[in-house]
C-alpha cells in the first residue's frame, strides 16, 4: 500500500484538504492523518497538540472551539499559495474522502483528550464506517487507547506505532500480547531491519513503515515485503 503522510506533506501544508487531494492525485491507496480534539470535543486533523507550528495562531488545540480553530490559516506557513487553508475537522475529511480512498487515522496524544477513542468510534458509527471493510485503519503510539478503541469497534484494523526508543515494545513477548487486538505493527524507518520485519510477520502481523522519503529505503523495503509504506512524497519510486 502506498500511503501519503499527512496527505502529501512534501508538496502541500500537512493535514489539509489540499494535501489530501494532492496525495489522491499522486495515486495513494491510503491517506495518513493525525487527530486531536477541540474544547467543544470535535476531532480535528492536526499533528501537534498546539497550533503554533502549522498555523498563524498560538495555543493548545484543546483550548480552541472548532469554530475558533478553523479561523486560523493553516497554509501560509508552508507557502503563500496555500493562504487561507484551514485545519479540517475529521468530519470534513470523511465527507470528502471516506469510501473513495483508504484513511489511516493516528490518534495523537489521546492522554490529553479524555474519551477521544469514544468520540472517534461515534464518528465512524454515524457514517457506517465500522464494518472493517471500509478501508479505515486506526493507529497510535498509545497502546491503552488502541485497546479501548478496539473494544468499541472490534472490526476496524489497529496499528501500533513504534519508534527507536520503544524497540522493547516489540519484543517477542510483547508481540504475543498484542495479537488479541493489533493487526499492524508499524515501526519507524530508522529502526527497521530484515530480521525485525521477519519477526513481525512471523507473529502474524502486517507492517507499515514510516516515514520513507529516500529512494534507497524504498528499494530495501520492497525486498522486505512490507505491506505498506508511508511517505511525504507519495510519488517516490
Ligand atoms: O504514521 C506514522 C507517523 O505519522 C508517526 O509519526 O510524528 O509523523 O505522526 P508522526
Ligand atoms: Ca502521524
Amino acid at each position: 500500500m502506498k500511503i501519503g503522510h499527512r496527505g502529501a506533506a512534501g508538496y502541500c501544508p500537512e493535514n489539509t484538504i489540499s494535501s489530501f487531494k494532492k496525495a489522491v492525485e499522486l495515486g495513494v491507496d491510503y491517506l495518513e492523518l493525525d487527530i486531536q480534539m477541540t474544547k467543544d470535543r470535535k476531532l480535528v486533523v492536526i499533528h501537534d497538540p498546539t497550533v503554533n507550528r502549522t498555523t498563524n495562531g498560538k495555543g493548545k488545540v484543546k483550548d480552541f472551539t472548532l469554530q475558533e480553530i478553523q479561523r486560523l490559516d493553516a497554509g501560509s506557513w508552508f507557502h503563500c499559495n496555500f493562504a487561507g487553508e484551514k485545519i479540517p475537522s475529521l468530519s470534513e475529511v470523511f465527507d470528502e474522502f471516506a469510501g473513495k480512498i483508504g484513511i489511516l487515522i493516528e490518534l495523537k496524544k489521546p492522554s490529553l483528550y479524555p474519551l477521544m477513542e469514544e468520540k472517534l468510534a461515534e464518528e465512524l458509527e454515524k457514517r457506517e464506517l465500522t464494518s472493517g471493510d471500509k478501508q479505515i485503519i486506526v493507529q497510535s503510539f498509545d497502546r491503552g487507547a488502541l485497546k479501548r478503541f478496539h473494544e468499541l469497534v472490534p472490526a476496524i484494523p489497529i496499528g501500533i506505532l513504534v519508534k527507536n526508543t520503544g524497540v522493547k515494545m516489540i519484543s517477542n513477548k510483547n508481540l504475543k500480547s498484542f495479537s488479541s487486538f493489533v493487526s499492524y505493527v508499524n515501526p519507524k524507518i530508522t529502526m527497521v531491519n530484515k530480521r525485525m520485519i521477519k519477526r513481525i510477520h512471523y507473529h502474524g502481523f502486517k507492517t507499515i513503515i514510516w516515514t520513507v522519503n529516500k529512494k534507497n529505503d524504498l528499494r530495501t523495503l520492497k525486498n522486505f515485503h512490507v505491506e505498506g509504506i508511508i511517505s511525504d512524497f507519495p510519488d517516490l519510486s
